[in-house]
Parts: C-alpha cells; sequence; structure tokens
C-alpha cells in the first residue's frame, strides 16, 4: 500500500466520522426540542383528607362515614392548556400490613370535568361517603387513636391544547391519565356528637400523587 493510499483512506475516515457526528448532534437536538415542546402531565397533590362520622356496627361490620378530601391539580405547561374529563374517582383503604389484609375499596365518585389554562392550579374538593355499607373485616378493625391509610385514585380523558385552542393530544382509552395518591395517613380521634360517638380523623402531612 502507498503513502498516497493510506493518507486517502485516513482522511475519507475523518470525513465519515465527521459527518457521523454531525448527524447524530442533529438527532440529538431534534429530540431534544421535540421533548421539551410535548406536553406534560399535570401533577397532583393531597392538601387535605379529613374522616368523620365514622362508625362500625358490629356484628356484621357494617361502616358509615364522611370522608372530605381536597386536591390541588397543576398545570405544568406554558403552552399547553388542559381538559379533564376525570370519570372515576375511587377511595381505598390500605391496611397496614398488606399480607394479611387486602386493600378495600370504600367509595367512588365522579368530579364534575373542567378546563385549565397554561400555568393553572385548580381546587378540586371531593366528598366520599359509605352508609351502612357491608365492609369486610379489615376495615372493621381501625383503632381510635391510631394512624390509618387511604387510597385515592383517579381515572380519566385528559386533552391538551395550544395556544391558539387547537388539539394537541387526546390521552383516553389505554392511554387515559391513571393517577395514585398512595400513603394518606390520617389520624384518627374518637369524636362526641349529639348523634353519638364516632371516629374522626385528618390527614397528618400532604401527599404528592403518583402519575402512572
Ligand atoms: C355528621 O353527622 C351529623 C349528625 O348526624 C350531621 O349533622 C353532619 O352533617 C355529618 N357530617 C358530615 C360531614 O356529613
Ligand atoms: C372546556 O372547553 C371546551 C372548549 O374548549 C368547552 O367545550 C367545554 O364546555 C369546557 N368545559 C368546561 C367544564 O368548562
Ligand atoms: C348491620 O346491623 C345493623 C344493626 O343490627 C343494621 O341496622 C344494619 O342494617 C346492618 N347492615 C347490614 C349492611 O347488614
Amino acid at each position: 500500500m502507498s503513502t498516497g493510499t493510506s493518507n486517502c483512506v485516513f482522511y475519507s475516515s475523518i470525513v465519515i466520522l465527521l459527518l457521523t457526528s454531525i448527524a447524530l448532534t442533529g438527532y440529538l437536538i431534534r429530540d431534544t426540542v421535540l421533548v421539551i415542546n410535548s406536553p406534560r402531565f399535570p401533577e397532583f397533590r393531597v392538601d387535605s383528607l379529613s374522616i368523620s362520622n365514622l362508625s362500625y356496627t358490629y356484628p356484621n361490620f357494617s361502616v358509615s362515614g364522611n370522608w372530605n378530601a381536597r386536591f390541588s391539580v397543576q398545570n405544568p405547561n406554558k403552552k399547553f392548556s388542559i381538559s379533564y374529563d376525570l370519570v372515576q374517582s375511587t377511595l381505598v383503604y390500605e391496611p397496614k400490613s398488606s399480607h394479611v389484609y387486602e386493600p378495600e375499596f370504600i367509595s367512588e365518585i365522579g368530579i364534575p370535568d373542567f378546563n385549565q389554562s397554561m400555568r393553572k392550579e385548580t381546587f378540586i374538593d371531593a366528598a366520599f361517603a359509605v352508609s351502612d355499607a357491608y365492609r369486610s373485616m379489615s376495615l372493621g378493625y381501625i383503632n381510635v387513636d391510631s394512624t390509618v391509610s387511604f387510597v385515592v385514585k383517579f381515572l380519566g380523558r385528559i386533552k391538551f391544547k395550544d395556544g391558539r385552542g387547537r388539539l394537541v393530544k387526546d390521552y383516553w382509552g389505554r392511554e387515559a391519565l391513571k393517577v395514585h395518591c398512595e400513603g394518606l395517613v390520617v389520624s384518627l380521634a374518637s369524636s362526641h356528637s349529639a348523634s353519638g360517638a364516632s371516629i374522626s380523623g385528618k390527614l397528618v402531612e400532604p401527599r404528592d400523587c403518583k402519575i402512572l
């Protein structure tokens, strides 16, 4: 092999290397721009959860009570507004030892649709209630003056729109928004009113929710 040929091979390798890196940088920039410009999911937080009028009837473990919750929903996007259609909001009791007791459904409600402009925070008040409903043993074993834990789940359709109101992304069906607010620890106390003794409780601290 002459020096000329090996020089030629050397320079063409350099050129190929350069072109490859330019192309890679291009893809990287394009992907970064795509990520920055695509809508981000809203952020959910539980600010309060209070229990009132909670009572049990033995021996049939019938439960009555009210769970009042306040959620904050934040749109983190500067360029997109969001429409919410939260079709399902579920309250679940989360037993301390999940090996012994299964998480237990308590109540399900619907939340009115709402729209949210860019960067806005919206507060949702949700009132879950059960009245003389049969629930299995786990919920019947709650001790007053202790803490218990709940989970709230949201399922719904959300649409992102740009500044001109054009639809950018629509998440529904299998892609629907799923939010889990876990570890909502409530401290309980007994309360007495005209209607008799019952249990009441307050959320120990606000919790951020997970988007699944
Ligand atoms: C709790 O029960 C009392 C008496 O029955 C009633 O006045 C009150 O409105 C109830 N609280 C809630 C949050 O429903
Ligand atoms: C949300 O906005 C859409 C149009 O962008 C409108 O049709 C709808 O009624 C609004 N929903 C609420 C709850 O305001
Ligand atoms: C549970 O027992 C109480 C008192 O005996 C009764 O009033 C109530 O209807 C029963 N509830 C269920 C769901 O069986």
